[in-house]
């Protein structure tokens, strides 16, 4: 079903060209989206697309009752295996998150796992947890390596998001090299030297062969400094890679102004960032990404959002699936602590995990926005009105789950008639 036309009772569109300040997310009424060939070509009210695209075949006799572009996770560690379970558990107790990664847990025990997986095992566990993601209403995932630690595991990790990124029954993927995210035990005796055969040797193996879009660096107390980080990045830029980095979700150590020294494609976390940080992110473009999955875990309080608002930072709101901080699947789930959690409005909370958050990942105008040309990433949810996207729902509303035009999740029911 790649062409067709498809009614809505609403239509988000999340375009910027139909928002106004009364309606951030350029809703449409009762309208109609034509789709030929996987790609968008007219979105509108339902009487004029119907009267000029009356060859397309139908999607159902029935509206759906709301449709939004395909949902857009922006922020994920997703091939990883093993669980921390145990981990969770001392935490529940009392326990510290840095406490446990310093006692050789944390980020080293999903390493442990990661190196010690087979190829064939880390495809399974990925395209079975993209496509849940799927079923969540999520089209477009970033995904992270960083729990392989020396060359051959994290380009274990990036295979696997290559072989999945070729299936387009699942989302899309977005492949990040994590560079820096913890030192392995074999290398604690020189940091210097695992920084530098990562700048050296790993990140110029995994750009040769593009393996990455986007390269990350963990910068905070317990983790990397930003003169350790540096370097990394600056390669990074010079390979033509993209840059984000995690920044100040224990401690402000200047990551902030580091991703703004790179114009870095995002910041994330930012639990901890001062107002000259912030004015950093806005001058030099880069998007927080919030994550407020691991501030709920971690019993967190919430970024500084009047803080990042007045300085014009955009936001972008993201799962942070991973075992240790955010172990979840649900973009759903983290809208909806964005809203109740941090504050943020209804519509601050959908761009975010739309056309924010494809931006982020140089896709913006091509997902994350029903518009003509973009890709028919689209989703069609069991919900009246977009206010009950970010009510806390714990199951999956979506109705039906389309990556250009064809499904990749939902109900039969809502086929081409
Ligand atoms: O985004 N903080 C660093 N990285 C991850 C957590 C990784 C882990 O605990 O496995 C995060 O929260
Ligand atoms: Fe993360």
């Amino acid at each position: 079903m790649r062409s067709f036309v498809l009614f809505a009772r609403r239509i988000v569109t999340c375009d910027p060209a139909r928002a106004t300040e009364a309606d951030p997310l350029g809703v449409i009424e009762d309208g109609a989206i034509a789709v030929e060939g996987g790609v968008i070509v007219e979105v509108g009210p339902r009487e004029e697309v119907l009267a000029r695209r009356s060859a397309l075949p139908v999607v159902s006799g029935e509206p759906a009752p709301l449709v939004t572009p395909g949902l857009v996770d922006a922020h994920t560690h997703a091939p990883w295996v093993g669980s921390r379970d145990a981990e969770y558990a001392l935490r529940l107790a009392g326990a510290g998150y840095e406490a446990i990664a310093a006692a050789g847990g944390g980020i080293v025990s999903s390493m442990r796992a990661v190196r010690a997986a087979s190829p064939d095992e880390i495809d399974r566990t990925l395209s079975a947890r993209l496509r849940r993601m799927a079923s969540l209403g999520v089209t477009t995932v970033e995904a992270k390596s960083g729990y392989g630690l020396d060359e051959a595991g994290e380009t274990k990790q990036l295979e696997a998001l290559e072989r999945a990124a070729a299936r387009l029954d699942l989302p899309r993927v977005v492949p990040t090299f994590l560079a820096l995210h913890a030192i392995p035990p074999e290398a604690r005796a020189d940091r210097a030297a695992y920084i530098e055969a990562v700048r050296e040797r790993t990140l110029p193996a995994i750009a040769a062969r593009r393996l990455a879009r986007f390269v990350d660096a963990y910068v905070d107390r317990s983790a990397f400094s930003v003169d350790e980080a540096r370097p990394v990045l600056a390669r990074a830029k010079a390979l033509g890679l993209g840059v984000r980095v995690h920044a100040g979700q224990f401690a402000d150590v200047g990551g902030a102004e580091l991703a703004a020294e790179f114009g870095a494609a995002s910041a994330d976390h930012l639990e901890q960032v001062g107002p000259e940080g912030a004015r950093a992110l806005a001058a030099a473009g880069v998007r927080a990404v919030l994550l407020p999955i691991a501030s709920f875990t971690l019993r967190q309080d919430p970024p500084p959002i009047a803080v990042l608002r007045a300085a014009g930072v955009r936001l972008v709101v993201a799962s942070d699936a991973n075992p240790g901080t955010a172990p979840t699947e649900s973009l759903p789930l983290a809208l909806a602590l964005a809203a109740r959690m941090y504050g943020l409005t209804v519509p601050e909370v959908i761009l975010g995990a739309t056309r924010e958050a494809a931006t982020s990942l140089g896709l913006g105008d091509v997902v994350g926005v029903v518009r003509p040309d973009a890709r028919a990433d689209l989703v069609a949810w069991d919900l009246p009105h977009e206010n009950a996207l970010v009510q806390p729902w714990g199951v999956s509303r979506a109705l039906l789950v389309l990556r250009d035009g064809a499904p990749i999740a939902g109900e039969a029911r809502f086929s081409p008639g």
